[in-house]
């Protein structure tokens, strides 16, 4: 999964905004870690609210929203597009890559990585979309990210022999859109879902979805204190950093950075729902966008 590079680009381009999209709320989890590690970086974050979620999705559908989203971004002039979001990243990652003509950087394989860095024991466990779960990427990246730690000289045993175990947690997307983030249903849900990975004794569990982070308190209760929960929000954001230095588009204004907001669902509810993630309050000047023909 190489990313672009690009030869000295000029300070216009430098300047532009990143381009996040989501099918909701989630990617908002790695808005804000990439708010924290690039605080000079300039942000704009479509949400499609419309049409989540996308995790139940088909394929071809995933792949065509994620075009349209895509194109609806290069028109904002946005230097890089992060696909915060699991279930498009799993289907659109390459198409959106080869067409968009600016790096691109998903969530899937940080996560895949921290994962492998992490286990003690070589059990891991992977929580995510039927539509994520169902393409087998993150069992892929897994073995790869193995491959790779094994062949820079870590000789670790549990790396030889790794179980993956994937549960599809589809409900967890609509508690999360709906602020259902530490309920006794959400409990309920969470124990039916992940009971069979906490006997398993995986020792770290991904958030393979960008929702699942705003159900953290729940699913860590439930998992127990054995269990590291990865939340890729933060390496991914290391990943943009360092893409945007190596290709020499790192912001260099002096002037703050601006972020903007757009929906395809109603842009007051979105703000309502975003402000907790946001940690500065809640966003003002949301704009309510359909991607569709956006082609
Ligand atoms: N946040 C998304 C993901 O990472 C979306 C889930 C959905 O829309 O189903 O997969």
């Amino acid at each position: 999964m190489a990313d672009a590079k690009f030869s000295s680009p000029n300070e216009e381009v430098r300047n532009r905004p990143i381009g996040v999209f989501d099918s909701g709320i989630g990617g908002l989890t790695v808005l804000r870690e990439i708010w924290k590690a690039l605080p000079n970086e300039s942000t704009i974050y479509f949400g499609d609210n419309g049409r989540a979620p996308y995790g139940t999705k088909s394929h071809d559908t995933i792949v065509q929203y994620s075009v349209q989203n895509m194109h609806f971004l290069l028109s904002q002039n946005v230097k890089m597009i992060v696909i915060a979001c699991s279930s498009a990243g799993a289907h659109a990652h390459e198409e959106v890559r080869r067409h968009s003509g600016v790096p691109v950087i998903e969530v899937i394989s940080p996560g895949a990585e921290q994962a492998v860095r992490e286990t003690r024991n070589g059990r891991i466990g992977i929580i995510a979309t039927r539509a994520t779960v169902g393409s087998g990427l993150y069992r892929e990246e897994v073995l790869a990210a193995a491959n790779r730690l094994t062949a820079a000289g870590e000789r670790r045993e549990e790396l030889a022999a790794l179980s993956i175990e994937q549960v599809a947690c589809p409900l967890f997307v609509s508690l999360a859109e709906e602020g259902y983030w530490n309920s006794p249903a959400t409990r309920m849900i969470a124990e039916d879902y992940l009971s069979g990975l906490r006997d398993s004794g995986v020792d770290v569990l991904v958030l393979g979805c960008t929702h699942y982070p705003l159900l953290k308190e729940v699913i860590s209760d439930v998992m127990g204190p054995g269990t590291r929960l990865i939340d890729s929000g933060a390496s991914v954001a290391g990943r943009i950093k360092k893409t945007l230095i190596d290709s020499e588009l790192d912001r260099s204004a002096a002037d703050p950075p601006c972020h903007c907001f757009f929906t395809s669902d109603d842009p007051e509810m979105f703000e309502h729902r975003a402000a907790p993630f946001l940690g500065g309050g809640r966003p003002s000047g949301t704009r309510y966008v359909t991607t569709d023909k956006f082609v």
